[in-house]
């Protein structure tokens, strides 16, 4: 099934705290930017990628680009203050050029082709599918300190991207929380607001999002792990 995926590459890494967009990172040696954006340069499915970047980084992702050979970026906008106002600046660019759009946090690079597969399958037959995996702990809702209730564990899902979306359901989401200054955590909360159903698909837990340092330990763990496994 043929998609172009949005990348929000906009934000500034405050939590990892390293005084720079923490995309530029490496693991093995790799940026994490880089990283992810192979994932799609080698998904044959993939047909064009859009990026969101700061104004004042488009120059060195460029040059990143070129050097690790990324060909299919087809734009990169300047991204906005709110992930959200990132994403929607790409989706306006990137008007009705393909049936089925996908979302993807530029800072997940381990997202596995089998689960995008299944992700653009289901969003091209039901109109929108995210990636999430299940709870393993124990959910409990807690106000000041105290518990209110135990959450049935089996109805919670942890929530991922990708987030896969037809064009047009996505474009009216979008258009409609900015009219009413909505701000979602993520695109599917847009969507959810119009009454749609939003199918999920079992991702896996290697789907992380580089947020602190600790996920860089276990990023380069991930990476390990494939190597021995011999991907
Ligand atoms: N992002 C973006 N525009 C923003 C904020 C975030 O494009 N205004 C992107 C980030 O670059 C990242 C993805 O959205 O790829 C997920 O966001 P997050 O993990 O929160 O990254 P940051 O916002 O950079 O980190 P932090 O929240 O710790 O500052
Ligand atoms: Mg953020």
């Amino acid at each position: 099934m043929n998609y172009i995926v949005v990348l929000p590459a906009a934000g500034s890494g405050k939590r990892m705290k390293a005084e720079r967009n923490k995309l530029f990172l490496t693991l093995r040696g790799k940026p994490i930017l880089m990283h992810t954006l192979d994932v799609f340069e080698q998904d044959p499915d993939c047909v064009g990628i859009w990026l969101a970047v700061k104004p004042e980084e488009r120059m060195i992702i460029q040059e990143m680009l070129e050097q690790y050979n990324v060909t299919k970026v087809k734009g990169m906008p300047s991204g906005g203050a709110e992930r959200q106002h990132s994403v929607y600046a790409c989706v306006k660019e990137v008007g009705n050029d393909a049936e089925l759009i996908l979302v993807h946090d530029a800072a997940r690079p381990f997202i596995e082709p089998s689960v995008i597969k299944q992700l653009t399958q289901k969003a091209y037959e039901t109109g929108a599918a995210i990636a999430g995996v299940k709870a393993k702990d124990t959910m409990k809702r807690v106000r000041n300190h105290i518990i209110e209730e135990t959450v049935d564990r089996e109805q919670l899902w942890m929530i991922q991207t990708p987030q896969a979306f037809h064009t047009q359901i996505l474009t009216k989401a979008q258009h409609q929380a900015e009219q009413d200054d909505f701000l979602g955590t993520d695109e599917s909360m847009l969507v959810e607001r119009l009454n749609i159903d939003v199918h999920v698909v079992e991702s896996t837990y290697d789907n992380v999002k580089m947020t602190t340092q600790e996920d860089l330990l276990i990023g380069e763990a991930i990476l390990q792990k494939r190597q021995q496994e011999g991907n």
